[in-house]
């Protein structure tokens, strides 16, 4: 639905924050706690539409899982206890339910059937198909080869060292799981590390897991995995809209609490700290085998611009669009780099934020791998074409608290993909 934003000029946001739980580590609580022996009790579980997603997949495969609010519990039946599905497993909008749970039905003797909404549909999945075709599995495209729908045929994997093209999550974390169902080893290598909330969760679920260095990660077969209490930390990508409100609207102060600060996720912070923002971190600490926060910003009008690319890309990934909003108000250059992964996420997002913040009145210009932005221009109220991509939506909505006139999103209900109460969290502090 159409969301006209609240005309928001250099607004003062002041207080304490808490953002929903991470979606990457919600995912694969349900995944792994399902694939456990014995009950996995999860607590600040993103209930956004892309870990139901997950959750309504494994309840097709048998596995009872019971959410109230924000906890989770999720009566494991062990690595292979998972039934043939009662129906098409449904993915919605989520690349990772897909390319993940593809890697688990890939150790499966039954055959199952994956498919996913129109955005879903586009999206790359050669990038799993092919390890996990050199594993064993077979795979069936029904419309077009490499896009979704299609049909896993599992079972009888071998174990493969594979050397991905991209630094993609989904694809390692595809490969491990798969890996856990091979006949010996599976190892990964990849470009440049891509985040590891897999790895550390598999181990914390008590998997024989190893990383060699920070791109090759090897896994043994078959372990007994236990089923954990998972305590999900506050995710950075939904902080992330927050932390660059409060460095660009005037006179604001805004602590976030208990964020992951998972160093293959937190670029975002290093960012800032290069563009000379005020950003700090309070009360460190270790939550679950991940790394947690409080994040304390502050207004910086000293902000200036910076270049972004190679190895920290994966590490900000999702965090661009609203970097992107945030040079737009800093003094000087921005340039985004080595990040064409942007154009095959919820929409081609080199597209979506330099449409957009041209139409606001932004000085950017689309790159094949990134965009440059010439910041301290006045932004002025649009139309904003999101894609149904909440990450679009919310991105702009931070935009709009900067600009004269009012930003209109096409669409505004899509951030409950991965953050159902923005809205009402931004008017906390404003
Ligand atoms: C994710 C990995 C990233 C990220 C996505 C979530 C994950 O995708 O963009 O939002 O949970 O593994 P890629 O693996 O395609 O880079």
């Amino acid at each position: 639905m159409k969301k006209v934003l609240k005309e928001g000029i250099q607004k003062e946001l002041k207080g304490e924050i808490t953002v929903p739980g991470d979606k990457s580590i919600s995912h694969r609580a349900i995944m792994l706690g399902s694939i456990a022996h014995g009950i996995t009790e999860i607590d600040n579980f993103l209930t956004g539409e892309d870990c139901i997603s997950t959750i309504n997949c494994f309840r097709k495969m048998g596995v009872d899982i019971n959410v109230s609010k924000n906890k989770v519990s999720v009566n494991g039946v062990g690595l292979n206890g998972l039934k043939e599905p009662s129906g098409i497993l449904d993915a919605g909008n989520s690349g990772t339910t897909t390319r993940l749970i593809s890697g688990l039905l890939a150790g499966q003797s039954f055959k199952s059937t994956i498919t996913g909404d129109d955005s879903l549909k586009g999206r790359p999945m050669k990038r799993i198909i092919e390890p996990l075709s050199k594993m064993g599995a077979k795979f069936l495209c029904m419309n077009n080869d490499g896009y979704l729908p299609f049909t896993i045929k599992g079972g009888n994997l071998k174990g493969i060292t594979y050397e991905s093209k991209v630094a993609s999550a989904q694809v390692k974390s595809s490969c491990l799981l798969a890996g856990l169902y091979a006949d010996c080893p599976t190892t990964v290598v990849e470009p440049s590390q891509s985040r590891n909330h897999s790895e550390l969760m598999l181990e914390y679920f008590g998997a024989d897991i190893k990383c060699h260095n920070k791109t090759e990660v090897s896994i043994k077969p078959n372990p007994r995995l236990i089923g954990q209490h998972v305590m999900v930390p506050s995710d950075i990508s939904s902080a992330a809209y927050y932390m660059v409100a409060g460095l660009i609207c005037e006179g604001s102060d805004i602590l976030i609490k208990d964020v992951n600060i998972n160093s293959t996720r937190a670029g975002i912070i290093r960012v800032i700290q290069d563009m000379n923002g005020n950003i700090s971190l309070e009360n460190i600490r270790k939550q679950s085998n991940e790394d947690v926060a409080d994040i304390h910003v502050s207004y910086s009008p000293d902000m200036c611009g910076t270049t972004i690319g190679g190895d920290i890309i994966p590490t900000l990934i999702d965090e661009i669009p609203v970097i992107a909003v945030l040079a737009t108000c800093v003094n000087g250059k921005t340039i985004i780099k080595d990040a064409a992964e942007l154009k095959v996420k919820e929409s081609n997002r080199i597209d979506t934020i330099v449409n957009g913040l041209d139409a606001m009145g932004a000085n950017i210009k689309a790159c094949d791998d990134g965009m440059v932005i010439n910041g301290g221009v006045p932004l002025f109220g649009a139309e904003i074409t999101t894609k149904k991509d909440h990450r679009i939506a919310m991105a702009f909505a931070i935009a709009n608290l900067v600009c004269k006139g009012s930003v209109i999103l096409d669409d505004g209900d899509c951030v409950a993909i991965s953050f159902p109460d923005f809205y009402d969290k931004l008017d906390i502090i404003s």
